[in-house]
């Protein structure tokens, strides 16, 4: 079964098509940082439009990479949330649209599921059961995964989402957007010994998370340590603190991780979303996995940020074990929670 898959949930224009036989066949991604850039973030009326305008030449850019036409395709698979309400509905209206017209069965895709299972894509793909973290923009999840659809929250961010809090901070320094890139680039030329940030919630127990307070932090340490400077000496300060951040959110997620393989036993730790493409965490949870002799997985760099072969995937996934749409009327879930999902095979 070849199934075609649509991500506009926020700012990415992603399509791929993956089979249950030859796995991903191709995928396209357009980004919009250009477009929003220079608002500092994402402009949810811009994006829908864009999405807009970007999925037909995907698609047909898709099918082509693939050396396929319409007819090869046996299922939609489109991201019908969480995420921003019209950028979402410009993705589901295509493709539900298109699977009408070509007579096919759709599949509503979660978002974070198509993160959650996208290490799935690779070699060698980890095996159920596993921990996962999710670390995006919007959410921070640890989470105990059993199969497709059979998850429990093992903890989870009570303000701010770590990708959210890189953003947030890169603001701070007047880094640009999005934050995460820019603050590890920055803190690469950082001295890790001049700051020691918090990790917050780590000296209690429970695997829960909170990131809103780092980024006070880091704003008192700006404006204590930032007075007269300017030029090189400003930039070597906000260097010092992009790395004193990001040590603190690496290693904050990190003793979560550690704890939560210790709770539950497992020897498998999944790593997926957007801050899941940073290298210092990557480094980091393979060094803790292997203290515990377990092991970790994560997708490759750009199937961590959001793109279309992870909604094809997860599509796949509940394609195959027999959901499908059964309405022709539609509607898109902005605020979809991930507990909400079920095993499609049940
Ligand atoms: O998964 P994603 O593309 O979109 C959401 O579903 O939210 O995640 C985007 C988030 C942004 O907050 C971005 O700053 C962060 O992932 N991010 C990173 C890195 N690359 C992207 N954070 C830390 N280090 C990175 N290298
Ligand atoms: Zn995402």
């Amino acid at each position: 079964m070849n199934v075609l898959g649509i991500e506009t949930s926020c700012d990415e224009t992603g399509v791929a098509i993956y089979s249950g036989e030859g796995g991903l066949l191709a995928h396209q991604l357009y980004s919009q940082v250009a477009l929003h850039a220079e608002y500092g973030g994402v402009v949810p009326e811009l994006a829908s439009r864009d999405h807009l305008r970007k999925l037909v030449p995907l698609i047909r850019a898709t099918l082509k990479q693939a050396h396929m036409n319409q007819g090869d395709i046996h299922g939609i698979a489109y991201t019908a949330g969480p995420g921003l309400a019209g950028a979402l509905l410009a993705g589901a209206a295509v493709a539900r649209g298109l699977a009408w017209a070509w007579d096919v069965p759709s599949v509503e895709v979660h978002h974070m599921e198509g993160h959650l299972l996208a290490p799935m894509l690779e070699e060698p793909a980890p095996a159920f059961p596993f921990v996962a973290l999710l670390v995006s923009g919007g959410h921070t999840m640890l989470v105990q995964v059993e199969g497709v659809g059979r998850y429990r929250l093992l903890g989870e961010s009570l303000d701010d989402a770590a990708g959210e809090a890189f953003d947030k901070t890169a603001k701070l320094l007047q880094l640009g957007y999005p934050g995460g890139p820019a603050i590890a680039a920055m803190a690469e030329q950082g001295d890790p010994d001049r700051f020691r940030f918090p990790r917050p919630m780590t000296d209690r127990p429970g695997l829960d998370f909170s990131f809103s307070g780092l980024k006070t932090y880091t704003l008192t340490t700006m404006q204590k340590e930032s007075a007269g400077l300017t030029g090189a000496a400003l930039e070597e300060l906000k260097a010092d603190i992009a790395r004193a951040f990001e040590d603190a959110v690496v290693d904050t997620l990190a003793i979560k991780c550690r704890r939560a393989l210790e709770q539950t036993g497992s020897r498998t730790l999944v790593l997926a979303g957007g801050v899941a493409a940073n290298q210092r965490l990557r480094q980091r949870m393979d060094e803790e996995t292997r203290k515990l002799s377990a092991r970790s997985f994560y997708p490759r760099l750009e199937f961590c940020t959001d793109n279309g072969a992870m909604i094809a995937h997860a599509g796949w996934q509940r394609l195959n074990a027999g959901q499908a749409n059964t309405e022709l009327a539609f509607q898109v879930n902005p605020r979809w929670s991930l507990m909400d999902l079920r095993d499609p095979g049940r």
